[in-house]
């Protein structure tokens, strides 16, 4: 059937969108569809070239086996061309079946011949790497490429501690290793995470990375091995290319295993999950098993990898358009799919933490429907820009907490809002405050939010606290989940029926609690005030601040000026005090845990000593003679200065050392008083 204009016209379209996906794949780490959604865009093109054959083009991206090559690597051509797998659509015990029986096939094997031996592996989710070793030594390592010609990365791939520099004496003179590097699930959540801190204190053209995978191609293929030095990386060996051949004293490998558990005597990590399978039955039951281990491995895989254990039979299967006929690859659900944003809600931690979160529409991912996906902090959804209603890529990959990557712009539906992080807690009304250099909003209601009420009657409960023994994370657990227990209060008003009715609650126990809870009442104020949970409030800071004001009324009706008064108390912390009990609720609580009895005694407000610059506000800039930076901004605080990051009317002086910059002549601009490290000693001292 000849193609009609409208086939094409959706072949170049195809053509045109793989070009795109594959750049953003292959050269920049940073692909805009799930790799099921490429797969499928690739096979409908393939299924129009195989009925129209006069549409296929020399650069259509199906002609192709691996990707582009990046600028700035020096180009590898490879000894034995590095080939791709053949997968097996079918993620049902049938696409084992089906490739047995084509291996049969192939070979010539009758019904009542014995069962073909395989190999069955992981596939590991990462980047193809040849290692070549020449007398035992690491020479160079390559990526894949286009199977052909690969880059040069062996000055990153020194980096990786799993891959051996130098071999054993007894290695054949030439020896290439292949396989996978990779990075763990763990390194990975780091490594963002480590991303996600240097986003939030503003560090330009950084970002975070879309999974494991593209984080891993991007080490490697990283110019700087600096910076590819600090990705942790990892690696499996599961195959070789060129090796000094057996006429010129080479090793005499007759099978796929045989030749990994030499390659692991020799040092390379080969995975213990590798095994012998025989039949197509061993294969399926690999593959199922493997299916089930796929969430508590330590890294991705997509699925598993089969090839014939002998070398001879591989040799007689060989090959069809750079794929063997001897290995197939087996697939799992995959673990990015996409799907719409239906709503984005803020749920809040047992620490107070926001945490913005996708509610999506039901999507099948990683082998679970997926509803919810973690947007992690306000930064991310706005570098992300994810808006109600959006197309967006989700991720599930193991234990970890399904994840928004990537929203499909062209798909946003008009007028679609920008997402806003509310100003109050949305499950206690409290403010929700963010820190300075913090990537977190947070609860300030931490008495009364019933979100972090285990936490805050743990707090309260533990010994450096208000001590009340017998209260544990269990009993604690029980106490709120049956709703006995809203606020820290109620634990007084409990009584030996309510108690003793729990589970598992002896009689003789809850008369226990009952007398912990009676004499924890008679407590301190560094105790009580720390038990408050009050953040950046740890035992140290509760007794300054206890000592300074004496009463717990003088403190709660601080202000930020006479927080800062207390010595060691700097502006985080006082800001924290002051804002915590700005809180009506929290007030409340501690009202009502007064008027249970919890009781201590008060003391006199000590001498005060006003810091000699409380209130001023103070910029560093330039490089200053002897002090660091954080010295100077450490004695500056101490001294009750507020140091600020940008200078403005409301600064009081500059402190500008070697190579000051615009901060300077901002200054000059305003008119502000410009200290150099004398003056600021002098300030310090109180002589200025
Ligand atoms: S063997 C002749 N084994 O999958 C076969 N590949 O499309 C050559 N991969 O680029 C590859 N785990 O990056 C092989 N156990 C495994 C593998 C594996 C992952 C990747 C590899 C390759 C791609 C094949």
């Amino acid at each position: 059937m000849p193609a009609t204009p409208k086939i094409q016209e959706r072949a170049d379209a195809l053509r045109e969108l793989l070009h795109h996906h594959a750049h953003r794949y292959y050269v920049m780490d940073e692909p805009d569809i799930p790799d099921a959604e490429y797969d499928k865009l690739f096979r409908e093109l393939q299924e129009i070239e195989a009925q129209h054959p006069e549409l296929l083009t020399p650069d259509s991206p199906t002609q192709r086996v691996g990707g582009k090559l990046l600028e700035g690597f020096a180009k590898v051509r490879h000894k034995v061309p590095m080939l791709s797998i053949r997968t097996e659509t079918d993620i049902e015990a049938s696409g084992a079946r089906n490739f047995d029986a084509r291996v049969r096939r192939e070979l010539g094997l009758a019904e009542s011949a014995p069962p073909v031996e395989y190999v069955a592996e992981l596939k590991f989710d990462g980047l193809a790497l040849n290692l070549r070793y020449e007398g035992g030594v690491l020479v160079q390592a390559a990526t894949r490429g286009d199977g052909e010609i690969g880059e040069e990365v062996t000055q990153n791939i020194r980096t990786i501690g799993q891959i051996p520099l130098r071999l054993p004496k007894d290695v054949p003179p030439v020896l290439e290793v292949r396989g996978e590097v990779y990075m763990r699930r763990d390194d990975f959540e780091k490594l963002n995470e480590l991303q996600r801190e240097k986003i939030a204190k503003g560090a330009k053209g950084e970002k975070t990375f879309v999974n494991p995978r593209n984080a891993a191609a991007g080490a490697v293929r990283q110019l700087d091995s600096g910076i590819a030095k600090q990705r942790p990386l990892s690696f499996f060996a599961y195959g070789w290319g060129e090796i000094t051949p057996v006429e010129q004293g080479g090793p005499a490998f007759t099978s796929h295993f045989e030749t990994l558990l030499t390659l692991r005597s020799w040092g390379f990590p080969v995975s213990p999950r590798t095994q012998v399978a025989t039949g197509p039955e061993e294969l399926v039951a690999y593959h199922q098993a493997v299916g089930k281990e796929r969430d508590s491995l330590p890294f991705d895989i997509d699925g598993v990898v089969y090839k014939v254990n002998s070398l001879a039979l591989q040799k007689q299967l060989g090959f069809v358009s750079r794929e063997p006929r001897w290995a197939v690859a087996h697939k799992y659900p995959a673990q990015e799919q996409l799907t719409t944003v239906q709503a984005i809600e803020v749920q809040v931690g047992r620490t107070g933490k926001l945490t913005p979160v996708a509610k999506l529409a039901p999507v099948f991912v990683g082998g679970v429907t997926v509803t919810n996906a973690t947007l992690h902090n306000e930064d991310e959804v706005h570098r992300k820009d994810v808006r109600v209603g959006d197309t967006v890529i989700v991720r599930r990959a193991g234990d970890v907490i399904p994840e928004v990557v990537s929203v499909l712009v062209d798909k946003r539906v008009q007028g679609a809002a920008a997402f806003k992080m509310p100003a109050k807690c949305p499950v206690c009304g409290s403010d929700a405050v963010r820190e300075e250099g913090e990537a977190n909003h947070r609860c300030t209601g931490g008495l009364f939010c019933g979100a972090q009420r285990k936490e805050a009657i743990l707090h309260f409960a533990q010994r450096r606290a208000v001590d009340i023994e017998g209260l544990g994370d269990k009993l604690v657990d029980q106490l709120v989940e049956a709703n006995v227990i809203r606020t820290l209060p109620d634990l007084y008003k409990l009584g030996l029926v309510g108690l003793a009715s729990l589970d598992r609650m002896a009689e003789k126990s809850a008369q226990n609690v009952l007398a912990a809870l009676e004499k924890s009442k008679q407590t301190t104020l560094p105790r009580f005030l720390y038990g408050l949970g009050v953040r950046h409030v740890g035992e140290t800071t509760a007794k300054d601040l206890a000592r300074h004001f004496g009463k717990l009324d003088a403190i709660m009706e601080a202000s930020t000026e006479q927080l800062l008064e207390v010595p060691d108390v700097g502006p985080v912390v006082a800001e924290s005090v002051h804002t915590f009990f700005q809180q009506p609720h929290n007030r409340e609580v501690v009202e009502q845990l007064r008027a249970c009895g919890v009781t201590w005694e008060e003391g006199e407000a000590a001498v005060r000593t006003p810091k000699p610059l409380a209130g001023k506000t103070i910029v560093l800039t330039g490089t200053l003679p002897t002090l660091s930076r954080d010295e100077a901004k450490d004695m500056l605080e101490a001294a009750g200065a507020k140091v600020s990051g940008s200078v403005s009317k409301k600064t009081d002086f500059v402190v500008a050392g070697a190579e000051a910059g615009s901060k300077l002549d901002k200054a000059r601009e305003l008119g502000v008083t410009v200290l150099d490290e004398d003056g600021l000693k002098a300030l310090l001292a109180g002589e200025a």
